[in-house]
């Protein structure tokens, strides 16, 4: 009985750690398209602090706006720019531009959507 229990205990904390190593493993190659300069190129324009760069410094983003949201704007902000939507009117305030039409945001075009999905892994982490 003790043995069967500490089986049991042992493969839950394998479960915890693969699920934990998973979703880092996401995270990680996420900050890596975030820094390279020919994938992600985010880093150009974001700190990963609070304070401005081109950008909004994009520490507690995932707090500020939602991830299906993020998912849209990285892959096209000058579409999302022009829904207007709560969020893109809170940005707009934030960044003094209320009445510009054009979002400095450059789209992310040669990332697949997963290398988004990872890049909004990386940017959850960022507390
Ligand atoms: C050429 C500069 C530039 C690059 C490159 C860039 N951004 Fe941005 N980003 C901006 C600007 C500027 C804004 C704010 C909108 C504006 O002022 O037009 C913004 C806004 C954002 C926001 C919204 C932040 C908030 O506080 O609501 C997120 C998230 C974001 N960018 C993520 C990214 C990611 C991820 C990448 C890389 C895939 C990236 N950006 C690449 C300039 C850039």
């Amino acid at each position: 009985m003790k043995k069967y229990f500490s089986i049991l205990s042992l493969l839950a904390f394998a479960g915890i750690l693969m699920s934990y190593s998973f979703a880092s493993a996401d995270a990680a190659k996420g900050e890596e398209i975030f820094n390279n300069a020919k994938v992600g190129n985010c880093k150009t324009c974001h700190n990963i602090n609070d304070k401005k760069k081109v950008g909004p410094g994009l520490k507690g983003v995932t707090d500020r706006q939602p991830k299906e949201w993020l998912q849209k704007w990285i892959a096209d902000p000058q579409a999302v720019w022009d829904t207007n939507g709560p969020e893109v009117q809170d940005l707009k305030k934030r960044m003094n531009k209320v009445d510009k039409p054009k979002t400095a945001m450059k789209p992310a075009s040669k990332l697949a959507p997963e290398q988004v999905t990872d890049v909004i892994d990386y940017l959850a982490t960022l507390k």
